[in-house]
């Protein structure tokens, strides 16, 4: 591989402070799994300060951390208890400022995940709630209503929860609460002021911390319209594929109205308060949520649910670039979340049958393969992590923001065997024997290859790490040239340089297999989804994702040329 020195890339990547995030590569620290500062096998916010030297080396603009409010953890923090305060099992909002100074200190920014749809079974309201009476002001926070059936005893619909069985419970007296998730996660009532105005608290106590974004999680789920009488399952789904908002559940565009309110608020600080929605709705349907007037930008998951080929990451690439332009948001792009089966091993994975993916019957999204017991040797590793590669540095290369999730950097592989005893997500126990859950990209990262934990701390690790940790801890590749953190720290530091208009041209080439774009500043990426080698375009290679063979990119391979 010729790598020419970075001083090549001279475009001043700042920015003005206001627009931080319109092209930033966000990390997403899952915090029980990142860094265990007090031993007691649970990731912590001193664990996190004590990594920021590792953040600021990779090169990162902000990270984003996932809750780590007080919980009880029955969906890893999303089911919060107190919203502003910091889980004690995590820490203190001591804790927290000095990680917020630190953070800032080594010029990164902070975004914390916000989750206004449901709250904790155990957050005061939902306990007082359960004590009052029906049709009290403290039931009025959450969605309660009678039941049907002769008696009340059936529930008010027939609607499923996210995570499977029943999206109703019955509480002693035998009203019913509705919980698109668990039923440890009751759905909050945003028809009521009180709800809109404890989260513009929420939202200000954050602010006011030095918090310089949010994440806010399910976006699209918060206005309802629940009048009587309910559609039933069937007539919900019909709703869905309308994408125009007629849904009583999802989507609905008087959302829009709560984060309009929203954005004054976030417009009152300096810089403003960025927002980014996670909103798993029709493309059609994104802009709103990425509306400067709304939360300014939404996740793009579109890669994420692609697979590692050429036509679907072009036309995915165009439709939403051309998309941030109509809105004035930067596109975001992310292959790996708290969510989602590693694209190491998504891409590993040999084309699955149609029913891991309904649309189009192959895309390899994992589940299949993790439901059908994570077979080892159905997994080509090194191809999974090679494409993963591939596919990170065409990410990276792209205008707009790069979301990527802690051990990525590493390429770790999704942990398939974990036993259903040790398993934590409510998926898994909602959802038996239709999927396994989220636990596998949540697994502890690797710091060392021998220590307790593989460094993570002192402690047996909250979900059990596998021995193959060892090979992919940080210890291992920190010194290792070609090691994918090495990658991931030079790419992070070209594009530090390139932060220059937001669009590019495709470059026309023979070869379907192969992607070529050009941004502005003359900076090009070229990747090779095929399986033989190709020649490239004139220019010097800045970097590559594997070593040029014979001066040609390999197969599955991305390089960037000056
Ligand atoms: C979002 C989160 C996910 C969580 C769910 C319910 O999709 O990313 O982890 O389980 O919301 O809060």
């Amino acid at each position: 591989m010729t790598e020419s020195p970075t001083a090549v890339l001279t475009l001043d990547g700042a920015g003005t402070d206001a627009n931080w995030w319109r092209q930033a590569a966000v990390y997403q620290i899952y915090p029980r799994s990142f860094n265990d500062a007090n031993n007691d096998g649970l990731g912590d916010i001193k664990g996190i300060t004590a990594k920021v030297p590792y953040l600021r080396e990779l090169g990162l603009d902000a990270v984003w951390l996932s809750p780590f409010y007080p919980s009880e953890l029955a969906d890893g923090g999303y089911d919060v208890a107190d919203y502003r305060n910091v889980d004690p099992k995590l820490g203190t909002l001591a804790d927290f400022d000095e990680m917020a100074a630190a953070l800032h200190a080594a010029g990164l920014k902070i975004i914390v995940d916000i989750v206004p749809n449901h709250s904790s079974d155990q957050h005061a309201w939902f306990q007082e709630a359960l004590a009052a009476e029906k049709g009290s002001a403290a039931r009025a926070r959450y969605i309660f209503r009678d039941g049907t059936g002769e008696n009340g005893e059936l529930p008010p619909s027939d609607w499923g929860s996210i995570f499977g069985g029943p999206a109703w419970t019955q509480v002693a007296d035998g009203q019913w609460y509705l919980h698109l998730f668990a039923s440890e996660q009751p759905d909050f009532n945003w028809d009521n002021r009180e709800i809109r105005d404890d989260f513009l608290k929420t939202l200000r106590f954050w602010s006011d911390r030095g918090v310089d974004g949010f994440r806010i999680d399910v976006a699209h789920a918060l206005s309802k319209d629940l009048s009587e009488p309910l559609p039933n399952k069937a007539g919900l789904q019909r709703l869905e594929k309308l994408h125009n908002g007629s849904n009583p559940l999802w989507d609905r565009d008087q959302v829009h109205e709560i984060y309009a309110e929203w954005r004054a608020l976030f417009n009152e600080y300096t810089p403003p308060r960025t927002a980014v929605a996670e909103a798993w709705v029709d493309q059609s349907r994104r802009a709103r949520y990425a509306s400067p007037t709304s939360l300014g930008q939404a996740f793009n998951f579109d890669l994420l649910m692609a697979d590692f080929e050429a036509a679907s990451f072009a036309s995915i690439v165009t439709k939403n670039l051309a998309e941030a332009n109509a809105t004035g948001a930067s596109s975001t792009w992310v292959f790996s979340n708290h969510d989602v089966v590693r694209h190491a091993t998504r891409y590993g994975l040999p084309a699955l049958a149609a029913a891991d993916n309904a649309e189009d019957g192959k895309t390899q999204d994992g589940k299949a393969w993790l439901l059908a017991g994570g077979d080892e040797s159905a997994l080509d590793r090194e191809l999974g992590l090679r494409r993963a590669r591939a596919a990170t540095l065409f990410m990276l290369g792209l205008p707009g923001s790069a979301y990527l999730y802690q051990g990525e950097e590493l390429g770790l592989h999704e942990v398939a065997q974990i036993a259903d005893a040790d398993r934590q997500d409510p998926a898994f126990f909602r959802n038996k024997g239709i999927e396994v859950g989220r636990d596998g990209c949540r697994v502890p990262l690797p710091w060392t290859a021998t220590d307790t934990s593989f460094g993570f701390g002192e402690a047996t690790a909250h979900l059990p790490q596998p021995a193959w940790f060892a090979d992919a801890a940080v210890s291992v590749q920190d010194t290792a040239a070609d090691s994918t953190l090495n990658l991931y720290r030079k790419a992070l530091e070209l594009r530090r340089h390139l932060q220059g208009a937001e669009q590019l041209d495709w470059v026309e080439n023979a070869n379907p297999d192969v992607l070529h774009f050009a941004r502005p500043d003359g900076w090009n990426v070229v990747t090779n989804f095929g399986a033989t080698a190709v020649e490239l375009p004139a220019g010097t290679v800045a970097l590559s994702s594997v070593p040029l063979v014979d001066g040609k990119l390999p197969a599955a391979a991305t390089a960037w040329l000056v």
